[in-house]
């Protein structure tokens, strides 16, 4: 521990570590495209080289030249440190503040080997959801808050630690932001350009913030929606319902625990054998098929039998779309995660083609590239059309499936009202639309989280009991609007333990309105206090929530009052969080849709068990979900009406402007 922690205080090195050979075992990132020309190049080197003595700058010029060539990027392997990256017991950290020592936990978390998607290159998901632009940046920071007191703040843009400047105790203590542009470059050439000169970065939502905690999160979203999904159809339950889609990646790869854990029949595809493998020897996927002939005849038993398990089909979504759809097989529920926030630099591998084959095309024929995807994407779209219109009830998944399948010319519009061509509204919804939006996030639920820095699977033990006890108080007076939301997650939570969801920290996840994130949060706090937990915990969200994310084809997609196109809500919640006590704050350009086309941030509390944190609490968590919900209600939706009039009701200091509702006679006589 003691070499740890030295190693840590050194920050970036003053004699060079010995070069890095790259573990092929691992899954590292795809080759980036090469988008600079010779002049952006040195520039891209200058700024790298930035970080280091100039003694070292011949070496490394050449050595980071070679990697802006061979990756795209330049990563700075040879800094990679060698202890293993982990959620350590907080205590491991050196420091001399408490609630950076917790960052530190988060963040490592977030580069752990088991956790994060290509850990080399400092991507924990999504394909492109960075940490940090290089290994320097992850250096320093380490450094930075191993040093700072809670009378500092640390400054970080797009991973770079811009250094830390004199605050004060209430202040947070890391302020992140991440692909801020211009809004006239946030195009996704532009994300290519700025990140290869190493000034930006794309960092999703939890990557870039430190609050990543494994696909547990992701587990319990795609539990929740797809119980949602099948009430919307009105079965019962899921038992012997197909639920058909795809990606075994870091969010992706949740889906068929979920569907398993929620009774259904999973079959999802996926092109990459890595990824598959991963997934299935980690016990999230049952079984793995290559033969599509083999497949159905497996999918036919299932459903006969009504059985809950998932199987993996190793290859394009689209071969198995197309045989699904010739087959006539009914499938129930159908989605789609591949990551086509990212459609041209590897989120989605085009059909006909050999996984190995796409990667190179992607970079020595990026325009053929695209032209594949596109034909691809028109193909995808037919083949679930045929389905959709045999019953199956599919929803976009969040991850820009229907832009980027409207873009590239497939049939996935209805058709305009006046009836000529084509209109501007999708055949489908987004799982938001339907499900998420008017079910959860306009009542306040959303993807509450906590970590125990103890990194002691007992003190998760004592918070999941904790959660569940306030929760079943909280049911028994809960109006009947939110009952089904608490009994879902009440079942979520006592079922966590054994449904084994942890990889990584000591995280859990569910879903709460204010009312229950408070509750249980001052029940933790003093937990801490009385050395029932014994180490601090950690809050925080997923960006995906409430009030975190503008985003006009997600979260924010059952707004209609026009305002989904504008990001104010995200921006004054990254504010308001930062000045009522987060620990940390971030705000992002990306995540999730793709990079311009959305604008999240998320939060960190760090519970420590004093009544300065009790305090910061209450006022915090009532802001971060009540700003979404006040925004929800004057959009219109009747469900945030109901929610704003509640929390007026409970709080007196709340006083939000509640629009008036026109009756649509008046306006349709008048146009
Ligand atoms: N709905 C949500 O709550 C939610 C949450 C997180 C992420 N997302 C979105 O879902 C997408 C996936 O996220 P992720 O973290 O799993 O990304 P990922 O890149 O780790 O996984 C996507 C997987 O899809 C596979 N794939 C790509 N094209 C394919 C094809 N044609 N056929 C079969 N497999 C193919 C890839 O090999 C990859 O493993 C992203 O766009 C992300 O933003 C949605």
């Amino acid at each position: 521990m003691k070499e740890f922690q030295k190693i840590i205080l050194q920050g970036i090195p003053t004699k060079l570590p010995a070069p890095k050979v790259l573990d092929s075992n691992i899954n590292h990132a795809p080759k980036r495209k090469d988008i600079l020309s010779s002049e952006e190049k040195k520039l891209a080197l200058r700024n790298a080289l930035r970080y280091f003595d100039p003694k070292h700058h011949t070496i490394l010029a050449k050595e980071f030249s070679e990697e802006l060539k061979n990756y795209g990027r330049i990563y700075m392997y040879r800094f990679r440190p060698d202890y293993k990256i982990y959620a350590r017991p907080i205590n491991e950290y050196p420091h001399k503040s408490k609630q950076a020592a917790a960052i530190m936990h988060m963040l490592s978390n977030n580069l752990d080997h088991t956790v994060a998607q290509h850990p080399d290159e400092l991507i924990t998901y999504g394909g492109n959801g960075a940490v940090f632009q290089n290994w320097a940046q992850y250096l320093l920071t380490m450094k930075y808050l191993a040093q700072m007191t809670n009378e500092q703040t640390l400054v970080m843009y797009s991973g770079h630690p811009l250094g830390l400047f004199p605050s004060h105790k209430e202040a947070p203590r890391v302020v992140v932001t991440n692909g801020m542009m211009i809004p006239n470059y946030s195009k996704q050439d532009d994300w290519e350009k700025f990140n290869a000169l190493g000034v930006t970065q794309y960092g999703q939502m939890t990557a870039g913030s430190f609050m990543y905690i494994g696909p547990q999160g992701i587990v319990h979203g795609t539990t929740i929606t797809l119980l949602n999904a099948g009430r919307i159809t009105g079965a019962k339950s899921l038992a012997g319902k197909l639920f058909v889609s795809s990606g075994l990646g870091g969010m992706s790869g949740a889906q068929p625990k979920a569907a398993v854990i929620a009774g259904a029949l999973a079959v999802i595809a996926e092109i990459n054998s890595k990824a598959t493998q991963t997934r299935h020897s980690q016990g999230w996927v049952d079984e793995v098929y290559n033969d599509l002939n083999e497949l159905i005849n497996r999918i036919a038993i299932a459903k006969e039998k009504k059985e809950a398990v998932s199987l993996a089909y190793h290859g394009n979504i689209v071969d198995l779309w197309e045989k699904l759809a010739d087959e006539k097989i009914k499938v129930d529920l159908g989605s789609d995660q591949t990551s086509l926030h990212n459609p041209w630099a590897g989120g989605y591998y085009p059909v006909g083609i050999s996984f190995e084959d796409a990667k190179k095309m992607m970079t020595e024929n990026p325009e053929q590239f695209k032209k594949e995807v596109k034909q691809t994407l028109i193909r995808h779209v037919a083949a679930i059309n045929k389905l959709a219109a045999n019953g199956m009830y599919f929803f976009d998944y969040g991850n820009a499936f229907l832009l980027e399948a409207g873009r590239a010319g497939a049939d996935v519009f209805l058709p305009s009202p006046s009836g000529e061509g084509s209109g501007l509204k999708h055949k489908y919804p987004s799982y938001v639309q339907d499900i998420m939006g008017p079910m959860c996030f306009d009542y306040g639920f959303g993807p509450f989280r906590w970590v125990c820095t103890s990194a002691n699977p007992k003190d998760l033990e004592t918070t999941d009991k904790i959660a569940t006890q306030v929760l079943e108080k909280l049911y028994k007076k809960a109006p009947k609007e939110i009952k089904q939301q608490l009994s879902d997650n009440i079942r979520w939570i006592k079922e966590a333990q054994k449904n084994k969801l942890v990889v990584g920290s000591q995280a859990r996840i569910l879903y709460a309105d204010a009312e229950g994130r408070i509750k249980i949060a001052e029940a933790f706090n003093k937990a801490v206090k009385t050395k029932k937990i014994s180490a601090p915990v950690v809050l925080g969200r997923d960006h995906h929530d409430v009030s975190g994310t503008d985003s006009p084809y997600r979260e924010t997609s059952n707004i209609y009052d026009g305002s989904q196109f504008t990001a104010d809500m995200a921006v004054q919640n990254f504010v308001g969080d930062a000045f009522r006590g987060a620990t940390w704050v971030s705000l992002h350009n990306g995540g999730g849709v793709g990079w311009g086309e959305v604008i999240n941030g998320g939060f960190g509390m760090v519970l420590d068990g004093t009544k300065e944190c009790d305090n910061r609490l209450k006022q915090m968590l009532f802001w971060d979900v009540n700003n979404g919900i006040a925004r929800r209600s004057w959009a219109r939706n009747k469900e945030a009406i109901f929610a704003i009039k509640r929390a007026m009701k409970a709080e007196k200091k709340l006083n939000v402007t509640l629009p008036n509702l026109v009756n649509d006679e008046i306006i349709g006589n008048i146009f």
